[in-house]
């Protein structure tokens, strides 16, 4: 296959077919497309999009890049997936509560990506956790455990990490066919038979508007169900952060208090919202009414903390984290507040530039290979809605790197909206797409 006649193609507005498609998945995980060629071709479909036929097959060649994961039909396993926002623990939730009323849940997830956080950057905050499984061990745990959270590796869409990575890093994340396609190949390769899709609207989103985060939702339900798999998305609040922290330790923190019945109530709204749609498309429960009540029982009864405390020690984390998570994982020593610069009512904190710092702060990546510092966190002390004084602290840094400092703070320059009126109580849930 030849990289230019096929970048090119895509620059001039061509369409590939699918079986070139299939080539070029295959060739990118051989090491005859650079990166770099790899980067342009991105870039050309930042532009150009893609057609229906072409991401089905690009998925689909995605997909079947490393092994496939088979799970007992019968099973009904269900998978969710975030398209990324700022704050966004609902992933660390909802799988132990869903398991919890005895759906089994495969999950394949992320690293941080652009300004969002990654669930699998998260977890990994937790000592000794760890995401990088075979196939069998993966089967082995949805079986044994009643849920596993696993990453790229090797042999479970292996083509798909390569991508992510290269986009991360070349301005080529926003783009709907690029977004679904990496969604739902891993979704695919992770071998549950429904899948629901938090789909995240705002500035801490991909998304920014309402619109296109419909249509993003409605092109993840038809792909996923072109591709022969059940599928529902939610629309949901991103243009604040989610909860009281940001941050990837601080994220596990703020899970475990919410499994513990003691988390903010816009994550365990979203996370009930959520793991009762995966209920009902599991065919665990006969509406969203059921499926919600199944789920919060097994929030308020303990029982999705106790999925919690198995499912991490099963992938070889400190189990103590769910008694004790403060005193398990460490946040970064130094701190920085950034304060209100009049008084009023706090309308909203900007998702997006709490997001770019926490990246900056090395709380994500600014480079593929770069390291994260997994303590790096932001604590929002007044919540949308809540009065303010001038200059009083309302987002707190946990830092540990002075020299970054300086370039976080410069991101977080008018981050505050204050207005003079109490502003309405924010939904976090904002539409379904069956
Ligand atoms: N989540 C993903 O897995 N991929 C994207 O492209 C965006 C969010």
């Amino acid at each position: 296959m030849n990289p230019l006649v096929f970048i090119e193609t895509k620059r001039d507005g061509g369409c590939h077919t699918p079986e070139e498609l299939r080539q070029f998945v295959l060739a990118c995980r051989k090491g005859e497309f650079r990166d770099y060629q790899i980067a342009a071709w991105l870039m050309a479909v930042y532009f150009q999009g893609l057609s229906p036929e072409e991401l089905r097959a690009f998925t689909e060649a995605l997909a079947e890049s490393g092994h496939m994961v088979r799970l007992p039909e019968e099973l009904h396993a269900v998978d969710k997936h975030s398209t990324g926002g700022v704050g966004d623990k609902g992933t660390l939730v909802v799988v132990p509560l869903v398991a919890a009323c005895g759906v089994p849940v495969s999950k394949l997830s992320g690293r941080g990506l652009d300004f969002t956080g990654g669930t699998l950057d998260k977890l990994e905050s937790i000592p000794g956790f760890r995401s990088g499984f075979s196939l069998e061990e993966l089967q082995e745990l949805v079986r044994t455990v009643g849920c596993a959270v696993a990453g790229h590796s090797l042999e479970i869409a292996p083509a798909e990490g390569l991508f992510y990575a290269l986009r991360d890093v070349t301005g080529t994340v926003p783009s709907l066919p690029l977004i679904a396609s990496s969604i739902v190949s891993k979704k695919l390769a992770g071998g549950a038979s429904g899948f629901v899709f938090d789909v995240k609207c705002g500035s801490g989103a991909f998304m920014r508007t309402r619109e296109d985060a419909r249509n993003l939702a409605r092109l993840l339900v038809d792909l996923s169900r072109d591709l022969g798999r059940k599928a529902k998305a939610l629309v949901t609040d991103m243009d604040v952060p989610l909860g009281r922290w940001i941050g990837n330790a601080a994220e596990v923190l703020e899970a475990v208090h919410t499994l513990q019945g003691r988390g903010p109530k816009d994550t365990e709204e979203l996370s009930l919202a959520l793991a009762g749609a995966m209920l009902v498309l599991a065919g665990a429960a006969s509406s969203r009414e059921e499926g919600l009540r199944r789920v919060e029982k097994a929030l308020r009864s303990g029982e999705g903390l106790e999925m919690f405390r198995r499912f991490v020690a099963a992938q070889g984390g400190t189990p103590g984290v769910a008694d004790d998570p403060e005193g398990v994982l460490a946040l970064a020593p130094s701190r920085w507040d950034l304060v209100a610069p009049e008084t009023g009512w706090l309308d909203r904190i900007d998702a997006r530039k709490v997001g770019v710092a926490m990246r900056l702060l090395g709380g994500g990546r600014l480079h593929k290979d770069d390291a994260i510092h997994p303590g790096v966190a932001a604590e929002v002390l007044v919540r949308p809605g809540g009065a303010v004084e001038a200059g009083s602290p309302v987002l707190r840094l946990h830092y540990d790197d002075e020299a970054r400092l300086a370039e976080a703070k410069d991101a977080l320059r008018d981050a505050l909206v204050i207005v003079q009126e109490q502003p309405p109580r924010r939904s976090v849930v904002l539409e379904a797409v069956d």
